[in-house]
């Protein structure tokens, strides 16, 4: 029979003397006193057991303590000031590999770039916004239904993450009037990270990327917009495509619509095989108004859509989830 007192004392010298303590225990005496429980009458084994597992918790606090201690000390021999060795051999803590821009700012600056070579100008949309911008703006009044289809977040003090990049219109339209009052026009993209209240699959993101035009002339028509965007698309996927557009309802645009392209074969589509790729529409008149703009006197168009999108299609990626994941296999297949 092993006492129980002797192997503490055993023990705890042990680990105060020891450079690595975790290992005291691995083939110690502790695992003896273990062994011994169950041999033991029924009536004495409710105290030993009692008593050792007393003992272990003890011996791990100290374990704890000089392994603490251990590492105080290793931090205290590393003099700061020193000037480095220039021939001592760095230490390899990571792999040496350059990193890679990620695929979506890629897509993203192919989508500026296609849309500033046709005139528009690029604006980054903001990452924290107000009701003013995200709704009222947008002709959404204070308690119109349509706002909960935006699955907004809001921080305490009542600010917005935006949940579109349309919350850019109303600063876009403002910052153009005079420009239309000098005899333009306005055309401007924006772009940048949206937020949405959503459960999390692989085609929904609580975070993801959109871009969104504004274009407001005299005589802008929904034949214009249709155009613009029919360029961009076959720009973008570097070939012929057919489009169409369904009716669709956001309170900014009158009339609005779903725009879609036909697969292309090319990327696996099926003749009739249409994707949705986009919101469109003619920008609503109260949505003029809120810019200070005479819907009388000028007409606009929008659109907005998902980054995200744009790139799923174009290298076949299934799951949404992979870009915010930051798995290296994945961003590693986009190295160039
Ligand atoms: N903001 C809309 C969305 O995210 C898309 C849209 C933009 C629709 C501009 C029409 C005009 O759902």
């Amino acid at each position: 029979m092993i006492d129980i007192s002797s192997v503490k004392k055993q023990l705890l010298s042990e680990i105060l003397a020891s450079a690595n303590p975790v290992d005291v225990l691995k083939s110690s005496k502790l695992k003896e006193l273990y062994a011994q429980i169950p041999k033991l009458e029924p009536s004495e084994r409710g105290k030993f057991g009692k008593e050792v597992n007393e003992l272990k918790i003890e011996l791990d606090k100290a374990i704890e303590k000089r392994r603490n201690e251990i590492e105080d000390s290793n931090v205290s021999s590393i003099d700061v000031t020193a000037p480095m060795d220039m021939n001592s051999k760095l230490p390899e803590l990571l792999p040496a590999e350059n990193g890679t821009i990620h695929p979506l700012s890629t897509e993203l600056y192919k989508v500026i770039d296609i849309f500033t070579r046709m005139g528009f100008e690029a604006i980054e949309s903001r990452q924290i916004d107000d009701d003013l911008h995200m709704f009222e703006a947008l002709n959404f009044p204070e308690g119109h239904p349509a706002r909960d289809g935006y699955d907004t977040f809001r921080t305490e003090e009542g600010f917005i993450p935006p949940a579109h990049t349309s919350t850019m219109q109303n600063r876009i339209l403002k910052d153009g009037k005079s420009a239309l009052e000098d005899g333009g026009e306005i055309a401007a993209i924006s772009y940048g990270r949206v937020f949405r209240n959503e459960d999390v699959d692989a085609t929904h993101e609580h975070t993801f990327y959109q871009y969104e035009g504004v274009f407001v002339s005299k005589s802008a028509t929904l034949g214009d917009m249709l155009g613009v965007l029919r360029s961009f698309f076959e720009s973008y996927y570097g070939q012929d495509l057919k489009i169409k557009t369904q009716p669709g309802y956001f309170p900014f645009v009158e009339p609005g619509m779903e725009f879609f392209i036909e697969k292309p074969a090319t990327l696996g589509g099926k003749a009739g095989e249409w994707l949705e790729m986009l919101g469109c529409g003619m920008i609503h008149p109260n949505v003029l108004k809120s810019a200070g703009i005479d819907p009388n006197v000028y007409r606009g168009f929008a659109w907005g859509g998902g980054v995200d999108r744009l790139a799923m299609l174009k290298y076949g990626i299934e799951d949404l989830r992979h870009f915010e994941a930051g798995k290296l296999e994945f961003l590693r297949k986009f190295k160039s």
